[in-house]
């Protein structure tokens, strides 16, 4: 079974058809799926999906876009939400990180006030981290260096760094997640880094709606998708498409902490 440890159902982009989209996984060969929130809305929204469907997992937390929205009433919020759900469905806190790269109007002291701030939440909750990090590889390692390390304690989700990067990242005990961009002709440093990640510590993802993988490039994304990407991942490896998908399966619920 395929673990889609990142995805956005809650977009918009699926208004029309979530539930058929949902259903079909299964049939599709995704097992699990964690839907991961980004602004104030979709941590509600993300709850809610958690909780209505068994096989959607969820990761509630803002997002470097979305900072300048939030306030500490948003952390109380995300706080409340993971009390109330008791360690059922929700799984991590994020996607939490920088962005210099989308987002350089934001200003880079407010990002990196409320990345540590939701750190430190995680912490304090004991959950692992999804970690959004674009052109910002250096400040980002320095914060989670400073704030939050250990085996398993968070992924970088749509690794977009080099090896060498991968390999400090990994030394602070995160796991590396990656998706359509393996597909792509010219991803050489995604393509180094899908062969070089340690096996216990690679992960799969959508990013959906988002990064449809090549020959579907240009369309709307689901986890149905990432069969294209466990064929590159198995190639790129040099093991079975069955291994690579077994290996990230298990991976994934090691991470998230869900009982296979
Ligand atoms: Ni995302």
């Amino acid at each position: 079974m395929i673990f889609d440890t990142h995805a956005h159902y809650d977009s918009e982009q699926f208004d029309g058809d979530r539930e058929a989209v949902l259903a079909a996984l299964k049939e599709g060969g995704v097992g699990r799926v964690a839907n991961i929130a980004a602004d104030i809305p979709s941590v509600e929204t993300t709850f809610a999906l958690a909780r209505t469907y068994d096989q959607v997992y969820g990761v509630l937390g803002i997002h470097p876009d979305g900072v300048p929205d939030m306030g500490e009433g948003t952390v109380e919020r995300i706080r409340a939400l993971v009390r109330e759900d008791g360690g059922r469905k929700i799984v991590a806190v994020g996607e939490i990180g920088l962005d210099y790269y989308h987002r350089d109007h934001i200003p880079r002291e407010l990002q990196k006030k409320w990345f540590v701030r939701q750190l430190e939440l995680s912490e304090e909750l004991g959950l692992p981290v999804v970690i959004h990090s674009r052109e910002a590889a250096q400040d980002t390692y320095e914060i989670l260096k400073a704030c939050r390390t250990g085996d398993g304690c968070g992924i970088m989700h749509c690794y977009s760094y080099s090896r060498e990067m991968a390999a400090r990242f990994l030394d602070l005990g995160y796991y590396i997640a990656l998706g359509g961009v393996v597909t792509f002709k010219n991803a050489r440093a995604a393509k180094e880094v899908a062969a070089y990640v340690p096996e216990d510590r690679l992960l799969l993802e959508t990013d959906c709606p988002y990064m449809a993988p090549v020959p579907y490039r240009g369309t709307r994304n689901d986890s149905r998708l990432l069969r294209e990407v466990v064929k590159a991942v198995a190639a790129l490896r040099g093991v079975s498409e069955a291994e690579a998908e077994e290996m990230t399966w298990r991976n994934a619920n090691r991470l998230y902490r869900i009982p296979d």
